[in-house]
């Protein structure tokens, strides 16, 4: 594993989004894995000022991507579903195709089977890089603590630490979902590269343990001690718990 720490977020924006960068300009029909939430904000705003231009600017254009999840139980047209903040922060503003990018259908009248469908679909495409933030309880994507290393793309209920922390993004506490369909980390390690991006010291002890400690279902992202390719870019004070 390579652990990047960035002086501010501008650096760690940028050293995540150079990899991104690499493996589209190495491979322009690339598969991407895209996460949402404040941690890959300032990724996407890098790889947008990466796009166009002059003709030798980063072009998306034969890429296709996966979200890594979907919250359940929201109106499809909630500015907070991950398919409409997606397409806010990166798809209208590169030239992705909208089509080219799957979110797990979380609007399925049979969720279950939208789930196993969309594993399936992540399988078979194969993701070349995937971004990933980290929740203070060490969740990735939205497998929580007790989350099965082989877990796949389910159905899951959100902690309680989850609802709170993402409380920021809705009225009020009550309106976050309770459920979601998230990829499993079964299906998140089959991901050829990943980058994972922290900042902040409410993030320092999930970084801690993920990194320094034991892989454990009871922290989710210390799976990632089990792939061969991950760039932990973190800022100083995600950073400042690690051995
Ligand atoms: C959310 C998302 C995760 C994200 C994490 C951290 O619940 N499902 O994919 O990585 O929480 O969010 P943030 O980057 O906003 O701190």
């Amino acid at each position: 594993m390579t652990v990047f720490v960035g002086a501010d977020e501008t650096e760690t924006a940028r050293a995540a989004a150079d990899v991104v960068e690499g493996v589209l300009r190495e491979s322009p029909s690339a598969v991407l894995g895209l996460a949402t939430g404040a941690s890959v904000d300032g990724v996407y705003r890098e790889l947008i000022a990466e796009c166009g231009g002059d003709g030798t600017g980063l072009s998306f254009a034969g890429a296709s991507a996966f979200l890594l999840d979907e919250y359940v139980g929201l109106d499809a047209s909630h500015p907070q579903a991950y398919r409409n903040v997606i397409r806010a922060e990166l798809i209208d503003r590169v030239d992705l195709a909208d089509g080219a990018v799957r979110g797990p259908d979380a609007w399925a009248p049979d969720l279950d089977a939208a789930a196993a469908e969309y594993d399936e679909a992540v399988r078979v495409a194969g993701v070349d890089v995937q971004l990933l933030g980290i929740g203070r309880n060490g969740h990735i994507a939205f497998n929580e603590p007790g989350a099965a290393f082989d877990s796949r793309t389910r159905v899951v209920d959100l902690s309680e630490t989850t609802r709170r922390d993402n409380a920021r993004f809705f009225g009020s506490p009550d309106d976050v979902p309770r459920r979601a369909i998230t990829q499993g980390i079964g299906t998140i390690l089959a991901a050829r590269r990943v980058v994972l991006v922290a900042h902040g010291k409410e993030k320092a002890d999930a970084i801690a343990a993920a990194i320094d400690g034991p892989t454990t279902c009871d922290v989710p992202a210390s799976a990632l001690q089990l792939h061969t390719r991950v760039t932990w870019v973190l800022d100083p004070a995600a950073a400042s718990r690690l051995a």
